[in-house]
């Protein structure tokens, strides 16, 4: 069976790097999109590309509440939650402080359960029996417990760690609604990647929108390689 083609497509977290290009990306094809981003700038960028912009701070308790109402009426055969940040660059147990521990868990994991939830009524029914949604998380490997080599960021890799345990919970939820995959988008050469990384986020985003499209129901809840290779939690 070939993958379906993404027709209304929502980004989480669109203002710039792999979110943006994933509106570009959907754009070209021809998909309506949905795109958020929490400042001024980032709206223009998704509205440039003829896409819808929302104004959302997934951080930011009343805006994220607000985007349940704003998706209503909505079908999106595709989400993809990208929003994220680094936060501290520590290289060994140097403790957070609370305000870096909260920006990077609000963003990364609290975000996530709260967009979840609201777009669960905004998805696309079930076709013949099948999902009619999918969901792509933006976790990192830097996240796996399984894979852990190093302590770099180790604010960071908790946050990634939850969220993945955040996406698994919404694949049990959405059984049978909607295919629910967390990815590794690679070293990407964005803001957050870095000029030295390793792939291009056209590359990367590419990528992870064909795997997600050809993911089968009896994957959902997995964690993936941008290039669809399954990775330790
Ligand atoms: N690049 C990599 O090598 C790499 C590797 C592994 C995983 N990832 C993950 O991939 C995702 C995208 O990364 P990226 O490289 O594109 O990063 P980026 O260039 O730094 O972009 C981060 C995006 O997240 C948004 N964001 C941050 N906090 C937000 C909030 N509170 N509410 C709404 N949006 C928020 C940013 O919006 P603003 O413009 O408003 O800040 C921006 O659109 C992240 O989840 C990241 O952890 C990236």
């Amino acid at each position: 069976m070939s993958s379906p083609i993404a027709r209304n497509v929502l980004i989480v977290g669109a203002s710039r790097g792999l979110g943006l290009e994933f509106v570009r990306q959907y754009r070209a094809d021809g998909a309506r999109v949905t795109g958020t981003a929490r400042g001024d700038d980032g709206l223009a960028a998704i509205a440039a590309l003829g896409a819808k912009p929302l104004k959302l701070d997934v951080a930011d308790a009343a805006s994220a509440a607000g985007l349940a109402w704003q998706v209503d009426g909505e079908a999106f055969d595709t989400v993809f939650y990208v929003a994220g940040v680094y936060g501290p660059r520590t290289s060994g147990l140097e403790p957070p402080s609370v305000d870096d521990f909260d920006a990077v868990m609000h963003a990364n994991v609290l975000g996530a359960m709260r967009v979840l939830p609201s777009v669960m009524d905004a998805l696309a029914p079930p076709v013949a029996g099948r999902p009619g949604a999918r969901i792509g998380v933006l976790s990192s490997r830097m996240g796996s417990i399984g894979m852990r080599a190093s302590t770099l960021g180790w604010t960071y890799r908790a946050s990634k760690a939850a969220v993945n345990s955040v996406l698994k919970d919404a694949s049990i939820a959405l059984a049978g609604r909607a295919i629910c995959v967390a990815f590794h988008p690679g070293w990407v050469r964005t803001d957050m990647g870095g000029a030295g990384a390793d792939i291009a986020a056209p590359d990367s985003v590419a990528s992870m929108r064909r795997v997600l499209a050809g993911v089968d129901a009896a994957r959902s809840g997995s964690f993936l390689n941008y290039d669809g290779a399954e990775l330790a939690w």
